[in-house]
């Protein structure tokens, strides 16, 4: 389509409001604004449905924001909504400037922004660029040899001696996280390219300068749209290891390709130049990388205000912690409660003089939170959610909220192979069975740690589908939603959501909450967690029962309580000198 002089005119005037949006919205972030903020992620095809067609979508979001506002939350993360073939769900993109229609138009989230800024509240998009869809413009022309865009993607010969196409051609051996090969062959230029999480995945080039400059391009774009930050999906993978960038295949080693292929060596010379190039710290915009593998020592230099990176990371190390040493997520082992405080306590301490922690238990990748670490049975659900919210707050860092966390969602109670959707689930199901794995183990393992247990929709009420549809949802309701459900929570004093309310009003009111440096106490305890927070004069004690079973206070070996002060306990009914099952205090300390 050509540009006549009347539309050239409205592309102007609009880029000018777009451009004075962004700023106006520049002026509600000062700065370091997201250390005193909660964020809440929404899973779009979970949350709320508004038309019936059984999946998620905006409106629907824009029609719970009171609720959002009600809970006290400063932010929004939004999982992807962008144009997708949904092979994983929104997360390979086939156009980064589009809404998909499943979840509506790109008007519907201007209206989105615009309500939640209204409401104090601010939006943060995903950003996945390590990949694109194998659908997206740019690999459908890099499938050309000839194209100039082969090179923004990984290309690789057959393994010499084979024929390509045929099993064990691949360039190399790596496996892809949701698929048999990290390799998937074209056989119109008789090559492969590499998709280290599935084939519809393909991983881009970042060391090609042209896809760095679309992909800011495409911020920049967004950012104009009045975005308030971006988080940031795998983005320790996008500088890939030597071997590869050189030409050849990836260096062999591991099970599957991440862990060789996280915190490569341009790594920070990439976060840095997105950081200049998009004006991320500038505009003054929460940004969070997603890094599997980052130990606390590059979290630490990707968060140090002083390199100009990220505002912050999620780590994944505490959410390794119950699976088998050297095996992988589906390999069961145990929690311990001093490993899982002690893990978290490090990156305190590593990240106490520079870089900011994220704080998280729940979200769309992980099982229930409440099921995992804490206890779903019906006379522990309520409190052990309640102290795990106490204990994630009030650790320094910005906690995130995952949809249903806040009024304890639990996991689903999935059977057969049938019951679920996750493209990575389906694949470990056929890949352990084509291994020879008994099926009662990979079922065992999947209840256990499937993704797919985030993914059931918000259980909103007590009516048909707990209100997330009229029509027939995506995915099964879990049936536990005529007993937990947002509505029932909102209307208890002693709910969850209660809990959780006050956890974040604490936060916002406190500076001890926000910046506190934090000491881990009594860390070979096996049932209390307990810290404290302190800042001059002003200590604040935390101690937390993480077990179904009452506890002995323990006497002389945490702060002196005279005059202490309680600023948030779970238990009404406290008793001296002792813990129920699940209660956690907050102290003021005297
Ligand atoms: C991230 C996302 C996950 C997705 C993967 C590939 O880990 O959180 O949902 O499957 O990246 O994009």
């Amino acid at each position: 389509m050509y540009r006549t002089a009347e539309t050239y005119t409205v592309v102007v005037v609009m880029s000018a409001a777009l451009t004075s949006a962004a700023a106006a919205a520049a002026d509600q972030r000062p700065d370091g604004w997201w250390k005193s903020a909660v964020v809440y992620q929404i899973y779009p095809r979970s949350f709320q449905d508004s038309n019936g067609d059984g999946l998620g979508d905006i409106p629907g979001i824009t029609s719970r924001l009171d609720y959002l506002a009600e809970l006290g939350v400063d932010v929004i993360w939004l999982s992807p909504v962008y144009r997708s073939p949904q092979v994983d769900n929104g997360y390979d993109i086939s156009d980064y400037r589009d809404i998909d229609p499943l979840f509506g138009t790109l008007e519907d989230l201007d209206t989105l922004i615009a309500q939640a800024h209204e409401r104090g509240v601010k939006l943060v998009m995903d950003l996945v660029v390590n990949h694109t869809s194998d659908q997206h413009a740019w690999f459908t022309e890099s499938r050309d040899p000839a194209s100039a865009k082969r090179d923004w993607y990984f290309w690789r010969p057959a393994r010499p001696g084979t024929v390509p196409g045929t099993p064990g051609a691949e360039p190399d051996g790596s496996i892809a996280a949701f698929a048999p090969s990290a390799w998937t062959f074209d056989p119109a230029s008789g090559q492969y390219y590499l998709g280290i999480f599935s084939p519809g995945q393909p991983d881009l080039n970042w060391e090609n300068p042209d896809v760095r400059e679309a992909v800011y391009a495409m911020m920049r774009w967004w950012v104009a749209r009045g975005i308030d930050g971006f988080r940031m999906d795998v983005i320790n993978l996008i500088s890939k290891p030597e071997e590869l960038t050189s030409g050849a295949v990836l260096p062999p080693g591991g099970e599957s390709s991440l862990g060789r292929i996280a915190n490569g060596r341009r790594l920070h010379e990439f976060l840095a130049e997105m950081n200049r190039a998009v004006g991320l710290d500038e505009h003054r915009l929460l940004t969070v990388g997603e890094m599997p593998g980052a130990t606390v020592e590059v979290a630490r230099a990707v968060t140090d205000p002083a390199r100009g990176e990220l505002t912050m990371v999620f780590t994944f190390e505490h959410m390794n912690l119950d699976q088998a040493p050297g095996g992988d997520k589906w390999d069961l082992a145990g929690l311990s409660l001093p490993r899982l405080k002690g893990n978290l306590a490090a990156w305190q301490d590593g990240l106490a003089d520079a870089g900011w922690n994220s704080l998280y238990l729940d979200n769309h990748d992980q099982p229930r939170a409440v099921s995992r670490f804490g206890d779903d049975s019906p006379p522990h659900r309520v409190n052990s959610a309640k102290t795990l919210g106490t204990v994630l707050h009030l650790h320094k860092g910005t906690p995130y909220v995952y949809q249903g966390e806040e009024f304890g969602m639990t996991n689903a109670p999935f059977g057969a192979i049938g019951d679920y959707r996750d493209v990575e689930s389906l694949n470990y199901h056929a890949l352990a069975l084509a291994g020879g794995r008994p099926e009662a183990d990979v079922l065992r393992s999947l209840v256990a740690k499937s993704r797919d247990h985030a993914r059931t929709p918000v259980q909103w009420d007590a009516t048909d589908n707990a209100g997330f549809t009229t029509g027939t949802p995506w995915f099964a309701v879990n049936p536990n939603y005529a007993a937990i459900n947002a509505e029932q929570a909102r209307r208890d004093p002693g709910s969850v959501f209660a809990h959780v309310q006050k956890l974040i009003a604490l936060r916002h009111a406190d500076e001890t909450v926000r910046e506190g440096r934090f000491a881990l106490l009594l860390p070979d305890h096996e049932q209390i967690w307990a810290f404290t927070r302190t800042r001059g004069d002003d200590r604040l004690l935390v101690v937390a029962n993480c077990s179904s079973l009452p506890c002995a206070w323990p006497v002389g070996q945490l702060p002196d309580l005279t005059d202490a002060e309680l600023l948030l306990g779970t238990h009404a009914d406290a008793r001296d000198g002792e813990l129920a099952p699940w209660e956690s205090r907050i102290l003021r300390l005297a």
